[in-house]
């Protein structure tokens, strides 16, 4: 079936802010070519959720309303928030209640999403259906002449599993280990779907957002694509590859160029990770109109300014485990009751993320993007060296990143990202201080 498209949302606006209104809702989706369609929880019912597309230093406000029978809340994910709108999982709207997030978009722009954070049900909630993107503009950006409107295009990666009704299975007792991983791969909501383009260049923004998958993306041609932007938006410069990983919350944006291919060619988006059970191709690309191409891909894309360990004050060591029927970090399930880390605003620091089990980690820290000084004890790769807010931190393996938290003190959580290891409560509250 054709790629679906998430619509945008319109908002209210006033001279400083944009406003929106979403309920959160059940609703149904038809994710599968043939049989039913199925139902989802979704904003505004849809699945997957509408995108909001915001601008640098423009306030954003977004009214949720819970117009389900589950406590919800709601994060955005990537971005820089007082504690009071960043969806802390235990800062509950209730069935029939509704609350204003406030976002500044003081921040980069990029390609951000938004999402569930309930306390021991986000994986539930997410896979349901609760996730959108979220995307931030700023006009140095716009001025690069980078692909867009039609030409640039959001891919949200997930897997499913389908009862036979087309209903969605889920149980997340039985994922502890792994986290959950489906059989079926769902790119926008549809099953393997595919979309038609022009002989022109695409910006994908690529959005990891299973539960717990890591895919490995390369096209089935072995055609190179340049990577031009990561979690916290665009890099130094563009990285040409041919494979790249995306560990579950990250994002890539990616340049795919269609330019020299020739009418009633394809191509296929597709995962080289063998996870079991294993899912391999994802989205495909069917060349079916010619057209000009005046879109252009700067060899420099923006300014990255490093951090350097000397600048940090202190390394914080965070040791990532699995226990019994949970996953800890330093030994602790997460409590809301509990601070675990403490950091003054404007300050400087890293941590140390070093993982003692068998399975990777995709640790996500709230409130700032981070750089990625070394992986396993080696510089990242290119297209890691920009701004992040989750890295892969690899099996038995360790990271250290570099951060300074700014402009709102207060309670923020981090956790590894496959959703149901932080759902078993492998994520801890840092308090930040004036
Ligand atoms: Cu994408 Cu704390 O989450
Ligand atoms: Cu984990």
């Amino acid at each position: 079936m054709p790629l679906p498209i998430p619509v945008t949302l319109t908002p209210t606006t006033t001279a400083t802010t944009d406003s929106y209104s979403i309920t959160v809702k059940p609703g149904t989706t038809q994710m599968k070519a043939t049989g039913a369609a199925t139902p989802i929880v979704g904003f505004n019912g849809t699945f997957p959720g509408p995108t909001i597309v915001a601008t640098k230093g423009r306030t954003v406000q977004v009214t949720q309303t819970n117009g389900w029978t589950e406590n919800i809340t709601i994060h955005n994910h990537g971005h820089k928030v007082a504690a009071s709108s960043d969806g802390h999982p235990t800062d509950y709207i209730v069935p029939g209640a509704s609350k204003t997030y406030t976002y500044t978009n003081d921040q980069r722009a990029g390609t951000y999403w938004y999402h569930d954070h309930t306390m021991d049900l986000t994986g539930a909630h997410v896979y349901n259906g609760l996730a959108a993107f979220y995307i931030i503009h700023d006009p140095a950006e716009d001025s690069l002449g980078l692909p867009s409107g039609s030409y640039d295009v959001p891919l949200l990666l997930q897997d499913k599993q389908f009862n036979a009704d087309n209903t969605l299975a889920y149980d997340s007792n039985n994922n502890i280990r792994h986290g959950f991983l489906g059989d079926t791969a769902v790119v926008n909501g549809a099953v393997t779907p595919y979309l038609n383009v022009s002989t022109h260049k695409y910006r994908f923004r690529v959005l990891n957002g299973s539960n717990a998958r890591n895919f490995t993306i390369q096209l089935a041609s072995g055609a190179s694509f340049r990577v031009i932007g990561s979690d916290g938006g665009l890099l130094a410069a563009p990285v040409t590859l041919t494979s790249l990983n995306v560990a579950p919350a990250e994002r890539y944006d990616l340049i795919i160029d269609f330019s020299g291919a020739a009418v009633g060619s394809s191509d296929v988006l597709t995962n080289t990770d063998r996870d079991n059970p294993s899912i391999g191709d994802l989205v495909q690309f069917r060349v079916t109109t010619a057209t000009a191409d005046t879109s252009t891909v700067p060899a420099t894309l923006s300014t990255i300014t490093r951090y350097t360990s000397s600048q940090a004050v202190s390394t914080v060591p965070l040791t990532f485990s699995q226990g019994n029927q949970d996953w800890t970090i330093n030994g602790l399930l997460y409590d809301p009751a509990r601070l675990d880390v403490f950091s003054t605003l404007n300050t400087i620091y890293i941590w140390e993320l070093n993982n003692q089990s068998g399975e990777m980690h995709p640790f996500h820290k709230h409130l700032t993007e981070f750089q990625v000084l070394d992986i396993n004890g080696s510089p990242p790769p290119p297209e890691q060296m920009g701004w992040k807010d989750t890295v892969a931190v690899p099996s038995w393996g360790s990271a250290h990143v570099i951060f300074k938290d700014e402009t709102f003190p207060g309670t923020f959580v981090f956790h590894c990202h496959k959703l149901e290891h932080e759902d078993h409560r492998m994520m801890l509250q840092e308090s930040v201080t004036q």
